[in-house]
Parts: C-alpha cells; structure tokens; sequence
C-alpha cells in the first residue's frame, strides 16, 4: 500500500471544514493523507460528532480544565506526537497557539481563514467578525486563504486562495456559508492533499 501522511484535525464548533475533509477523504480527493484524530477545545462541539459519526478518535482539551496555555499545549503535543501525526490541520480552532507550539511543528500546520489574507486577518478576526469586517469596508470581492501557520496570527505562507463575490443584500451570515461552500470547503481539502502529497514525496511522515 502506498504511503500516506497521518492528519490531526483541530476544531472548536460546528465543524463543516472537518466534515468536508472527511468527505474529501471517502470520495479520493484526499488520498495522501488519511485523518488520524480529531481534537477540540470544546467538550461540546458538534465536530466531534462528525468525527465519532466518520469512526475517527476525538480527544478534548480545554485551556479551563487544565488551567494554563503551557499544559493546554502540552497536552495537545502528547496527543499529536503519541498518535505519530504528519500534519495538522486547524479546522475552525479558535485558539492562539503560542510559538513554542508552532516552531515544533514548522510547515506542519495549515489553517483555513475565511477572507482573502491580508485582509481582516490576525488577532480578533474570526468566525463572522471577519464577515462582519469585509460588509462594514465595504468589499465587493472576499473568499478564503489556507496558509501555513508560524507565530504571526495568519501570519504564514499562502498554500491556496479562493475569491468570492459579495452581494449588495449580503448579511454576515449569508456571506460565511457562501464564502464556506464556495471556497472553504473546496481549498482545505484540496490544500491538505497537495501538503500531504510534497510529505510522502520528500518522505517526511513519521513512518
Ligand atoms: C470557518 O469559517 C473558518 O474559516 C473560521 O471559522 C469557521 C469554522 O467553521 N476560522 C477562523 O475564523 C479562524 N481564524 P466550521 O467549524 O464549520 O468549520
């Protein structure tokens, strides 16, 4: 069997990005790569139901319970390094992780954002703030960027960009599912299959 990069997804709610990687998975889009676990932030979010719903393992971990940035990352670490993870993937993970987590784990963390990086990006944009942002500019174009992460929020190399049209009758919410249906959901997989894919090429998984 060929080789294939072993994913962690990280989430914190609904989990459509995840469950269009899940899907990218069962249909072959995504076939370098095969996602291992699955970890939030939320004891409560509804992307881990999609993951036990897929039989993939879920873990939680909450910043509260354990009750410092350090053993929230600590924690996340033990679970990426014991299940041998190649590459992780933040799914709509609304937590900074700090320096010391993303020079561990160099060009071995993409995230999805939903705007055009370097518009409304970094500290304080995400979710429907974003949106929220691109209405009150006034932008007639918007879309999604997969990037890599560093220690700069949204800060990394671009792996993959999609542009979306905004709509004179546009709400926030309107705009975040289009923005999601029309480039999210399409450029998360297809970028982790292109990082997954340079991985086992340049045999860069643990295995
Ligand atoms: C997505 O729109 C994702 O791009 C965004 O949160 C949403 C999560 O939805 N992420 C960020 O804003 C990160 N800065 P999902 O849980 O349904 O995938």
């Amino acid at each position: 069997m060929e080789q294939t990069a072993k994913i962690a997804v990280l989430v914190s709610g609904g989990g459509t990005n995840l469950q269009a990687l899940i899907d990218a998975q069962s249909q072959g889009v995504l076939k370098s790569g095969k996602i291992a676990l699955v970890i939030s932030n939320h004891r409560d979010a509804y992307a881990l139901t999609r993951a036990e719903n897929a039989g993939i393992r879920t873990e939680t971990v909450t910043k509260s319970e354990l009750g410092s940035q350090e053993a929230f990352e600590d924690r996340i670490m033990q679970l990426l390094d014991g299940e041998g993870i190649d590459l992780i993937v933040l799914a709509g993970f609304m937590s900074i992780l700090s320096e010391r987590f993303t020079r561990h784990y160099e060009k071995r963390i993409i995230n999805v954002h939903p705007s055009l990086i370097p518009s409304f990006c970094g500290q304080g944009f995400y979710g429907l703030r974003v949106h929220e942002a691109a209405l009150a500019r006034g932008v007639k174009v918007t879309g999604a960027t997969v990037h890599y992460v560093n220690e700069v929020p949204d800060g990394g190399e671009i792996i993959m960009q999609k542009a979306v049209n905004v709509r004179p009758d546009d709400t926030p919410e309107t705009l975040q599912k289009r923005v999601m249906r029309l480039a999210e959901w399409k450029i998360l997989p297809m970028s982790a299959e292109k990082v997954c894919a340079d991985m086992v090429v340049n045999k860069q998984t643990h295995k």
